[in-house]
């Protein structure tokens, strides 16, 4: 039996989020329905909103959660009602290309719940980033579903679900920082902030946290910068240059996406560096380098999509960590809100004043 539950609808471009009765159907083959506890609101909530993403409105917004699967269809043997479980993007294939070379993070056919969850008067709903979690309750592929240690908070595991899942990611697999490494994270919002917090985990000798506001750049130093540069005030390639002996960093990190910060990037690093593109550009965007710097500097130009997580590995093991004390995931959450406060939230966030606001159910 379809039950009826209340979640945050995107109705039409730019206009309020509303909260509406949604339709979720029974779990079918490969699929489970979840019980929200908790989701974050991220920017890519208001790009949907904003029809920056697609225009296949009515969006059910929310995609960075946690909660407790309620019902599974057939055939799912990987999670059961119970268990308390951190929802990602996509589930992987097994079948793939990627997948069979045994890069299941890399899975290029992947894919969210066959069914689709609707208003009550039969419209169907799109879920944001194939998830839809400001609700109640949501319908998923089982594959979204990862199973951690229920002892950790609901409004801290959900935000593995997306920015802080990519930002450490972007650090600790993309960017492969490790032990004595200096590393320069350009843009300190959540995904900044989390490359901060995974370079520290890794064992980075020095964390250069660069930004535009000075509010961003104390909160860097909070989750592990050891040095801040404000780019308004300071050349960031120069100041990144000085505070490595005259060399750049070993990795730098891009969390804003956008060409003038990945040239800052780009120039920032050290001979034979790595530069991780986490932020997200958009179609007009364009970059200009000289294609000799390109090849004379050498090293890795790579993009992180998602952190290059796998869910299984990685959400548990953060979550572990998480609670031995060595990952302050509390920090990322600047305030917990109702269902009926998203749009407020999406005002704040424009604000620049907060990291993560989180919709506790
Ligand atoms: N790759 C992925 O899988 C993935 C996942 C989630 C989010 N993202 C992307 O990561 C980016 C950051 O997300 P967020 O949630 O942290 O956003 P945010 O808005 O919270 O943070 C952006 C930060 O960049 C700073 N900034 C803006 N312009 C700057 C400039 N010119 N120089 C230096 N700093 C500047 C802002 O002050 C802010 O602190 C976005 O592009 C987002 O779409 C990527
Ligand atoms: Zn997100
Ligand atoms: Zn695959």
């Amino acid at each position: 039996m379809a039950q009826q539950v209340r979640g945050v609808v995107a109705p039409g471009k730019d206009e309020p989020v509303r909260v509406e009765t949604i339709v979720v159907p029974d779990p079918g083959p490969g699929e489970a329905v979840v019980q929200i506890q908790a989701c974050g609101v991220c920017h890519t909530d208001l790009h949907y909103k904003q029809g920056g993403i697609s225009d296949e409105f009515p969006f059910l917004l929310g995609h960075e959660a946690a909660g407790v699967v309620e019902s599974v269809g057939d055939g799912v043997t990987d999670v059961a009602p119970g268990d308390f479980v951190v929802l990602n993007w996509r589930a992987v294939c097994g079948r793939c290309r990627a997948c069979l070379r045994g890069r299941p993070w890399y899975c290029f056919d992947t894919h969210n719940a066959e069914q689709r969850m609707t208003l009550t008067d039969g419209t169907e709903l799109s879920p944001a980033l194939g998830i839809g979690a400001f609700a109640e309750k949501t319908l998923v592929a089982a594959g979204q579903c990862t199973k951690v240690n229920p002892a950790v908070s609901a409004q801290v595991a959900g935000l593995l679900g997306c920015g802080v899942m990519a930002g450490i990611g972007a650090a600790i697999n993309t960017g492969n920082v490790g032990r004595g490494d200096t590393v320069a994270v350009i843009g300190c919002g959540g995904v900044g902030d989390a490359a901060i917090a995974g370079a520290n985990l890794a064992g980075a000798a020095k964390i250069i946290a660069v930004d535009i506001d000075d509010r961003k750049l104390d909160k860097a130093r909070t989750m592990g910068a050891t040095h801040t540069v404000n780019s308004r005030e300071a050349d960031p390639v120069e100041t990144i240059r000085e505070l490595t002996g005259g060399f750049g960093a070993d990795v730098v990190i891009e969390a804003v996406g956008r060409p003038e910060t990945y040239k800052q990037a780009f120039y920032a690093r050290d001979l034979a560096g790595t530069v991780v593109l986490v932020g997200v550009p958009t179609p007009e965007m364009k970059l200009e380098l000289p294609l000799l710097d390109v090849f004379g500097r050498g090293g890795a130009l790579k993009s992180s999509w998602y952190g290059d997580c796998l869910p299984s590995r990685d959400f548990p093991m953060l979550i572990d960590l998480h609670l031995q004390g060595r990952l302050d995931l509390e920090a990322f959450v600047t305030e917990t809100i109702e269902l009926t406060d998203v749009e407020k939230a999406f005002e704040r966030m424009h604000e620049g004043d907060v990291l993560r606001s989180v919709v506790v159910l």
